[in-house]
């Protein structure tokens, strides 16, 4: 059985960590399943740590169906939340419910996330009574980038923070299940966590969270610049150089393939051949 948004509400009401973490393919989100992550995120953080963008503003609709619905094919049991990506959402709510449908239809997700503050949360709302779950998402919010003037922490000033408590609650109020807090200042995100009922969900936000999420691609040595609210927790890095390094000298030098890799004629076929 799939974990249902119920389950991960659950997890926040008995005292249980989320560990939460993206995938893009089905490799690595079996993987996932199989070291059992309640909740992969299809995040729109494809657009860089997989297409190799600089931001996430390039990711369209049929990107994320693409990828969403590889890894929910992939997997039985996470819940899998895909992102729906910038400016796929903010037009209208028509637009918004068209294309939380799409995801939902042709994905086989069990939600969508989507990136904002109050702003956003009549079209939560009307996701949510539509009958799609959503997850929020505040803080450092990536399709905002530019507007934001790049990657830094939100929520510093006490103003700029209650800003993020009073977008928090509104987007409870609104019918999100959960709420991802990006790069926002650890006392700011505990008190977030102790007001709202749903799971908060943190990425550079601290240890009060409910949950945490990251970027696999991190998690495993991948990226090519290591954020500070990532740690690594293997080095894929050197070891795919590696791997492929080894491959390319033994192709260069013979040693690969051998024998044992292909299937050859029987002896009297090869005479035959070489008479030919
Ligand atoms: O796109 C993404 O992967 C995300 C997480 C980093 C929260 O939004």
């Amino acid at each position: 059985m799939r974990i249902s948004i119920l389950d991960i509400q659950r997890m926040k009401a008995s005292g249980q960590p989320i560990a939460a973490i993206t995938a893009y393919d089905a490799p690595t989100a079996r993987l996932i399943e199989g070291a059992d992550a309640p909740l992969i995120l299809v995040g729109d953080s494809l657009g860089m740590v997989f297409q190799g963008q600089d931001t996430t503003i390039g990711v369209t609709l049929d990107d994320m169906i693409y990828h969403g619905r590889i890894v929910a094919h992939a997997t039985q049991r996470p819940l899998i939340v895909v992102d729906l990506p910038f400016m796929s959402y903010k037009i209208s709510v028509e637009q918004a419910l068209t294309a939380a449908a799409r995801v939902m239809r042709e994905t086989g997700a069990g939600a969508v996330k989507l990136e904002g503050g109050t702003e956003v949360a009549p079209t939560v709302q009307r996701i949510v009574e539509s009958g799609i779950p959503v997850m929020a998402h505040i803080g450092l919010i990536p399709q905002s980038f530019h507007q934001l003037g790049g990657w830094r922490i939100q929520g510093r000033k006490i103003d700029a923070a209650k800003q993020l408590l009073n977008a928090a609650l509104t987007l409870e109020a609104a019918g999100a299940f959960a709420i991802v807090l990006e790069s926002i200042p650890i006392t700011v995100a505990k008190i977030i966590t102790q007001k709202l009922s749903i799971p908060t969900i943190g990425i550079g936000a601290g240890i009060h969270c409910d949950g945490q999420i990251q970027v696999l691609h991190d998690v495993l040595g991948l990226s090519p610049r290591q954020p500070k609210h990532a740690k690594s927790f293997a080095d894929l890095k050197s070891a795919i150089h590696g791997a492929v390094a080894a491959y390319v000298e033994e192709v260069a030098s013979r040693a690969f393939p051998t024998a044992e890799h292909a299937t050859d004629v029987d002896e009297q076929t090869q005479a035959e051949l070489n008479e030919v």
